[in-house]
């Protein structure tokens, strides 16, 4: 028989009641793999579970911050409540997708356990409409109208500059004016 045949090739002898050992030990090998990946995904799957039954926000935290890149990514900086909402409306401008309830419990778990005592500036003459966009809570085509303006005039020099430009909400601008950088 052939299966004999290579058994002596590879040196060992075929068990008159078992089935050759290089066939059976290539398939338990490969079987036993679904096994161990399948233990381990409930592992993960099981204690993320746990994790986020005990702290509000980290369960829709560890679901919706790795939509679009690493979670690593998602917690490297430290900032305050202030400085996470800020992250949150611009990945939810991103197209972060989620409910309003859970976006409002990551903010709050990222606030407290990646907590920080600075508040993001916005470099307003580098910043990208949708920096500004979500930065200074205006709507898109406000931000738009910034960048235009700009591009147009060059530079703003300060505050007073950014408010010339037309049809944007001068009293949000005025809000965040601690967070300008010129
Ligand atoms: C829809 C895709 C998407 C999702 C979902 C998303 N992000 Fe992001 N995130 C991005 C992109 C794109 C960038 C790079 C933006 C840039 O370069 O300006 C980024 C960058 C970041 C940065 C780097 C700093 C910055 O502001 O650019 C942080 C921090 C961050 N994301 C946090 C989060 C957190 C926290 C969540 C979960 C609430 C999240 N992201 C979910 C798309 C996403």
């Amino acid at each position: 028989m052939r299966v004999q045949k290579f058994s002596s090739v590879f040196g060992w002898q075929a068990d008159p009641e078992g089935t050759p050992p290089a066939p059976q030990g290539g398939t338990g090998a490969f079987a036993c793999q679904p096994g161990v990946t399948l233990a381990a995904l409930l592992l993960f799957a099981g204690s993320a579970w746990a994790q986020g039954a005990e702290v509000p926000g980290r369960a829709e935290a560890l679901r919706i911050c790795i939509q679009c890149h690493e979670f690593e990514r998602s917690v490297a900086p430290r900032q305050n409540l202030a400085g996470w909402q800020a992250t949150m409306d611009k990945m939810v401008a991103l197209g972060a997708k989620g409910t309003q309830k859970e976006f409002d419990a990551i903010v709050e778990y990222l606030a407290k356990t990646y907590p920080g005592e600075e508040v993001p500036k916005i470099k307003v003459n580098e910043a990208r409409a949708i920096e500004l966009e979500s930065g200074l809570s205006l709507p898109r085509s406000q931000a738009a109208a910034i960048i235009q303006y700009r591009t147009k005039n060059g530079d703003f020099k300060s505050i007073e500059d950014l408010k010339k430009v037309p049809g944007v909400d001068v009293a949000k601008i005025e809000a965040r004016k601690d967070r300008l950088l010129f």
